[in-house]
């Protein structure tokens, strides 16, 4: 039995009150769906900045009645302090996802990012220390190795921030790190690397790589490729991200507590390889796929070249041990698009 399957029997047999910040987004909302899954209460915090009321409907839809009669949903933002402490108030673990979660935008407005993901990110672990909950665990971000040129990614070995976006997600480490030592909290940081599935959203300016890409694919429209194509970066499935919080919010191991982890596949894939097995796994359903071509252009402010993660500080401490390689993890995101996508 892996350690994630021990956890998930465990949570079953003695249910846990959760609070998931950040529940109508991408991770969030995949978040709510498996613990609700796993009978858990679940409590959602968000203020539809960037997420959508319809991911929770089709959340609720999937798990049905019974279960979804252990969620409860409180819209509101994290900037206020009152709406963290009533989110916060009985419960025994966060996961803290609620952040404006875009390099480029952070770049073009650096006071919307600070504001949430600095401002916000203080008053959750202020309201978490005050309701005195077991564990915080929250997402942190491997844009945090900047222009470090290690590879892969060791999580002691950083480098200096590239982005608005990196300086507030390492700030959230730091924060963490001496909330730990002045308030005796137990937190966990994730360091995300660039995680995709279901629920991703495809649209706007600034939506990520691979569900704009599916979009542009299957719409028969034009897609860019940031640079030459050799870019590269460690693409993670959703499911192996929501393992890895589960197993954060549960080890009781202590040398596992107030760390750092890297959160990936431990593999890389460049920018073009990756639109060609996008390429390889629509083109049966969608024709016109086999013909479409992607457009090169300059590279985007902001982005590291290379990105590709040690996980075996997470393997070794939290038993990680990822389900979906990148091949598994897009032959079901591709199947949720193709379902979902307006056609
Ligand atoms: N997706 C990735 O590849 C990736 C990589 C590294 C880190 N992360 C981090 O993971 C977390 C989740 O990202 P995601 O991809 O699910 O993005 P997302 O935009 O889908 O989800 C973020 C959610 O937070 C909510 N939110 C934003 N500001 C808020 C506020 N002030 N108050 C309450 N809610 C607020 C949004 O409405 C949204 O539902 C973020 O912290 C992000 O920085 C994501």
């Amino acid at each position: 039995m892996t350690k994630f399957e021990q956890v998930k029997a465990q949570l079953r047999a003695a249910p846990r009150r959760w609070l998931v910040t950040g529940a109508a987004g991408f991770i969030g909302s995949n978040l709510v769906e498996a613990l609700l899954r796993l009978g858990q209460q679940v409590r959602g915090l968000d203020n539809f900045a960037t997420g959508f009321q319809h991911n929770l409907d089709q959340v609720r839809e999937l798990v049905g009645p019974a279960l979804w009669a252990n969620f409860e949903f409180i819209e509101g933002d994290i900037c206020q302090p009152a709406t963290c402490a009533r989110a916060c108030a009985g419960i025994d673990y966060v996961l803290h996802q609620a952040a404006i979660g875009s390099v480029p935008r952070s770049v073009a407005d650096p006071l919307t990012t600070h504001n949430t993901n600095m401002t916000g990110f203080l008053n959750m672990l202020m309201a978490a220390r005050d309701a005195r909950v077991a564990r915080f665990v929250y997402a942190a971000s491997s844009s945090t190795y900047g222009d470090h040129p290690g590879l892969p990614k060791v999580e002691d070995q950083i480098g200096r921030p590239l982005s608005p976006y990196a300086v507030t997600k390492y700030c959230n480490e730091l924060y963490a790190d001496v909330f730990a030592r002045c308030y005796n909290m137990q937190s966990i940081g994730l360091r995300y690397f660039n995680v995709f599935g279901r629920r991703q959203d495809p649209f706007g300016a600034y939506a990520a790589v691979i569900p704009q890409w599916v979009a542009a694919l299957i719409g028969n429209r034009e897609l860019y490729i940031n640079g030459d194509g050799e870019t590269t970066r460690d693409f993670c499935f959703i499911d192996n991200v929501v393992q890895v919080n589960l197993l954060a919010a549960t080890v009781q191991d202590e040398a596992a507590l107030n760390q750092i982890y890297n959160v990936a596949l431990g593999d890389r894939t460049t920018l073009t390889r990756l639109y060609q097995m996008m390429r390889e796994q629509l083109r049966d359903r969608y024709p016109h796929v086999a013909a479409h071509q992607p457009q090169y252009r300059g590279f985007r402010a902001g982005d590291i070249r290379h990105s590709q993660a040690d996980i075996s500080k997470a393997q070794t401490l939290l038993g990680y041990a990822p389900t979906h390689a990148i091949q598994d993890g897009l032959r079901e995101a591709m199947d949720w698009y193709v379902a979902h996508l307006p056609q």
